[in-house]
């Protein structure tokens, strides 16, 4: 890859003055936000390449809902999945449910706003039995798509997200009052607030989006982990909703399927050609990563990866 890495991460690390650290879960405003790194899982010639903060372990957060919609699809299926979160973009914040008022909505637009996550991360907590290790099999699935044995849950995050999650509790209590969740309320929130706080490296982001990148298939072992059908529906839907109200906008200027999370992580998959994985921490005002998203713009445009050329 003919990229000089170190050059474009000092050129683009300055454009996180532009953003801010996520302060609204405490534990993730002590973040230095002058950090910007990036990992590549290159299919082709079967590397990674690194530079950067691409060791640095941070938050997963968003991110957390790719993994746990394609575990919810492996246990449930992908008609039963959906049967409960819609697929529809949205022009709404992440953690708004304020469309479902105003629509009379049956189910959360789809699984990447907060709504939608709590509402699948519920589907793992209890389908028609209760779940009684939601978490342990999500960590385990966690490890196995980044193929990084390593990853933790941060307690102290995890508390803080806990602790500071109200408007959280309050979309969950808004689908179990309107008989959309079957699962437990608190149960499913512990969940999803423990997926959000597993700490990873842009590395295992590269795998993750090598593993959607390459249809399904981990390129490590060449071992099938998930269907090639839900690897296409989920980069389909990290192309219409990866970036929240700013997806269209990105689907415009990237054309590369994108999931971002508030930690400052994004995860890209350039279909049968990378994984990338890509950390800073200063958010915009949709809560993704300012520098990070111009690191992947400038090398989507050198790569030439956009999907719809
Ligand atoms: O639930 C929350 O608000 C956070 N744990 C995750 C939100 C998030 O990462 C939004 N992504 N950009």
């Amino acid at each position: 890859m003919n990229l000089d890495l170190n050059a474009l991460i000092e050129e683009i690390l300055p454009k996180q003055k532009e953003g801010k650290v996520a302060s609204y879960i405490p534990a993730l405003a002590s973040v230095d936000p002058n950090q910007l790194g990036i990992a590549f899982y290159d299919l082709k010639n079967q590397q990674i390449i690194q530079a950067g903060d691409s060791k640095t372990r941070f938050a997963i957060e968003s991110i957390s809902k790719v993994i746990a919609l394609l575990w919810a699809i492996k246990k449930l299926g992908i008609q039963e999945v959906f049967t409960y979160v819609g697929s529809r973009q949205t022009g709404f914040a992440f953690n708004s449910a304020l469309n479902m008022e105003i629509t009379h909505a049956k189910k959360p637009l789809n699984p990447f706003v907060n709504v939608g996550a709590i509402m699948t991360t519920s589907l793992i907590v209890q389908d028609k039995e209760i779940n009684p290790h939601p978490f342990a099999e999500i960590l385990a699935f966690t490890k196995e798509i980044c193929n990084d044995p390593d990853l933790y849950l941060d307690t102290q995050i995890y508390l803080s997200e806990k602790e500071t999650g109200d408007l959280n509790r309050s979309l969950a209590y808004y689908l179990k009052a309107k008989n959309m969740m079957i699962a437990k309320v608190e149960p499913s929130l512990d969940t999803y607030f423990k997926q959000c706080s597993i700490m990873v490296t842009t590395k295992s982001l590269a795998n993750l989006g090598a593993v959607l990148a390459n249809d399904g298939i981990k390129p490590w072992d060449n071992q099938r982990l998930i269907s090639s059908e839900s690897a296409t529906v989920t980069k389909s839907l990290m192309m219409t909703a990866g970036l929240y109200n700013q997806s269209g906008t990105y689907s415009r200027l990237i054309g590369v399927p994108t999931k971002s999370g508030v930690g400052g992580g994004l995860v890209s998959a350039a279909p049968h050609k990378f994984g990338i994985g890509i950390f800073s921490p200063a958010l915009n005002d949709e809560g993704n990563s300012v520098a990070g998203l111009a690191l992947l713009q400038s090398i989507v445009d050198k790569l030439d990866l956009n999907i719809f050329k």
